[in-house]
């Protein structure tokens, strides 16, 4: 069966961010090299180590937009890889509640990165409710703040985190959401880091957070995010990407999607805050 494509081009995995437990979706990615989240791993724990120095935080809290099954904050928290999890979590004979014990055991071993609360954004109630029963997210914001506001219990969860971080969801996630974030404390601004698909424009999104007091640095390097799902999935993100007029020659002509890194840290003044109890 075709794989169906969202109006952006891009191929649409909706229907496997639904499901009660996380296997369709890390077969899925898997199958597709989907690598994004292991690539990020040491720029967000070198972000969280700088945090620490910092703001002189011990566990400071990381918010994952966009974290579906607590994506980062599992191959953070276990120290692995999209194979490694799809392995993890292939496994016909267990249940639901079975790879739940499975997963709060690990998070419990605390193999991974400790010391860290995580906070887990998203649209779908299934994957974050996974996420949050296993140990893997900490507490959860069930809210899409692309189409209004957060609701006041969901604002005063939002106004804990130190570092906002994103894998494969800006392109759903606008400035809207980014800016309703970074204001969900009056005062104290989060650091961010988002890898984002070179399909989308991060201008407006860093011209938002400028507004807001924030200065964003693109980091050098691109990162590949997965192979493309089809050939027709290929054609229209070049195409894209062309209008752009963005260079694709040996990235994603070559059949893998790429993603930049955008660091976004509130500057002086902003940061002054930092030290505000939460
Ligand atoms: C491609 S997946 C990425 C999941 C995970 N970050 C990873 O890297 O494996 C995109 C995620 O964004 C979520 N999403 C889509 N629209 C959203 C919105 N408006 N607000 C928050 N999350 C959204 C989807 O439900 C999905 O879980």
């Amino acid at each position: 069966m075709p794989v169906p494509l969202h109006t952006t081009g891009k191929a649409s995995f909706d229907d496997i961010y639904v499901h009660p437990d996380p296997r369709a979706y890390y077969t899925r990615m898997s199958d597709l090299d989907y690598r994004i989240p292991e690539l990020a791993k040491p720029f967000f724990q070198q972000q969280i180590r700088e945090y620490r120095a910092s703001a002189r935080v011990a566990a400071p809290t990381v918010l994952d937009i966009g974290c579906s099954y607590g994506v980062n904050a599992a191959v953070l928290r276990f120290d692995t890889t999209v194979p490694e999890l799809a392995d993890h979590y292939d496994d016909a004979d267990c249940d639901r509640a079975g790879l739940i014990r499975r997963d709060r055991a690990r998070v419990n071993a605390g193999t991974g990165l400790t010391d860290v609360r995580f906070v887990g954004m998203d649209v779908a109630r299934p994957a974050l409710d996974y996420a949050h029963e296993a140990g893997l997210l900490d507490d959860v914001v069930h809210a899409d703040l692309e189409s209004g506001e957060p609701t006041g219990e969901q604002r005063a969860l939002l106004a804990t985190a130190d570092l906002v971080v994103s894998t494969g969801c800006v392109g759903y996630v606008t400035e809207k959401t980014l800016a309703r974030v970074a204001t969900a404390h009056p005062r104290r601004r989060p650091w961010m880091a988002h890898f984002v698909l070179r399909m989308f424009d991060f201008a407006p999104i860093a011209a938002e957070l400028a507004a807001l007091g924030y200065r964003t640095e693109q980091a050098p390097g691109r990162y590949q995010q997965r192979r493309f799902a089809s050939g027709a999935e290929q054609a229209q993100v070049l195409n894209t990407l062309s209008v752009n007029g963005i260079d694709t020659t040996g990235l994603e002509d070559s059949g893998w999607l790429y993603a930049d890194l955008y660091l976004s840290r509130p500057l002086p003044k902003h940061h002054a805050d930092i030290e505000d109890p939460h």
